[in-house]
């Protein structure tokens, strides 16, 4: 597989918010980057943004994983030594009213990416999976080898893609694959140049609250203030994209070294309340917060938050930033961009 150093990395999804930063850590750190996308929900100025922090160019592909003779064409063209697979659909709702849109993108996507990568010999894949696959999860801090139970179609489109990857490696030992939970990813780059960037009104809380800071949206609705939490409001393990980012680059190098099938949270072990989010950024942004508390919103858990120690000990990986950092960067990306990578800026 070769050192580090110069190693060919394909990032499907890398038009995106994680995948985009995860090109700069990635560039950064030496290896040649290629991105597929077909733009569904990225923004291609996140690449050229991409290029432009870290210094170094890329290949774009502009492709969908879906279309199996563009996903060949892509590997015929670069020759990847690895994946970084992000490319998925990601909203819960609209999952639960499209479930075949969801089972179509998110599996049988991942189905044609695993077939090239076989006929291509790329047998090194990290792979977004999401706390979500964890459902109800019933102890905080919340362990890998906790129940697999998603709730909804997105969270089982991930759990499904999860078994059919523990199958592939049960079926042929040479591969080298990570599957990576993430918990609540939010900030940006502290260079406020790439960020998140949500299309239409932002399910998430971060953005959320950063647009009702800018004075996008007159109020946050806080949804629940009688949960089972130290102000009743709902406590979430909220990871800077940055760290995010980088667990990657650790996981992608712990797989150089490691051959099989490797699973792992990535968060931060901290879980922090949405009027604890409030606060913060407030502070960080020097602007109220209007808010007002209302019903529960159905799928949602009072807390979630990782075990860390996995990605910890295996990929000599740790999250650096806290809630103010992400809130700061979060806040920085959206003065520069108030409408996020369109022209109109
Ligand atoms: P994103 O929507 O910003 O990025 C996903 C990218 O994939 C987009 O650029 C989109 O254009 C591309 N894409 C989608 N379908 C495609 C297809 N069929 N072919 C080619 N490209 C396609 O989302 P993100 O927040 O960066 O999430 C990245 C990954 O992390 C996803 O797999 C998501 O499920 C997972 N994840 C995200 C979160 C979160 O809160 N953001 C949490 C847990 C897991
Ligand atoms: C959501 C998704 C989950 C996804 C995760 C990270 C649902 C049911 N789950 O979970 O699949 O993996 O995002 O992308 O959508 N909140 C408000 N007001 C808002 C928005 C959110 O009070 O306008 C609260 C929520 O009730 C929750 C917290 O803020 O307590 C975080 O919400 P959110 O950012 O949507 O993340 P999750 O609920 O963890």
């Amino acid at each position: 597989m070769g050192g580090s150093i110069r190693m060919k990395v394909l990032v499907t999804g890398g038009a995106g918010y994680i995948g985009s930063h995860t090109c700069v850590s990635l560039m950064s750190a030496g290896y040649e980057v290629a991105v597929l996308d077909n733009l569904s929900n990225g923004h291609f100025e996140a690449v050229l943004r991409a290029q432009q922090l870290s210094g170094h160019s890329l290949r774009f592909y502009n492709a969908d994983l879906r279309d199996k003779a563009d996903v060949e064409k892509v590997f015929y063209a670069f020759q990847p030594e690895a994946v970084i697979h992000f490319a998925a659909l990601k909203s819960v709702e609209e999952s639960i009213r499209e479930p075949l849109l969801y089972y179509e993108s998110n599996v049988a996507g991942s189905v044609i990416l695993l077939q090239v990568m076989s006929e291509y010999k790329v047998k090194q894949l990290v792979f977004s999976s999401t706390a979500n696959v964890y459902g109800h999860a019933l102890d905080v801090p919340i362990s890998e080898d906790s129940h697999i139970a998603p709730t909804n179609p997105y969270g089982r489109s991930k759990a499904m893609i999860e078994q059919i990857l523990s199958d592939i490696v049960a079926s042929e030992a040479d591969w080298r694959v990570a599957r990576l939970r993430y918990f609540n990813p939010m900030g940006a780059h502290p260079s406020g140049i790439i960020g998140e960037d949500p299309r239409g009104v932002p399910s998430n809380l971060p953005p959320y609250i950063a647009q009702v800071a800018l004075g996008r949206r007159s109020q946050l609705q806080i949804f629940g203030g009688d949960y089972d939490t130290p102000d009743g409001t709902g406590v979430r393990d909220y990871i800077h994209v940055v760290d995010l980012a980088e667990g990657h680059v650790a996981a992608l190098n712990y797989l150089t070294n490691n051959m099989g099938l490797v699973t792992a949270n990535l968060g931060t072990g901290r879980g922090y309340s949405v009027l604890e989010m409030v606060k913060a950024f407030e502070r960080v942004s020097g602007h109220p917060i209007p808010y007002r508390i209302v019903g529960r919103r159905s799928g949602d858990v009072a807390k979630s938050y990782a075990a860390t120690n996995k990605a910890e000990k295996l990929f000599a990986w740790k999250a650096r930033f806290g809630l103010d950092d992400m809130c700061r960067d979060a806040w920085r990306w959206q003065v520069m961009n108030p409408s996020g990578y369109s022209r109109n800026n």
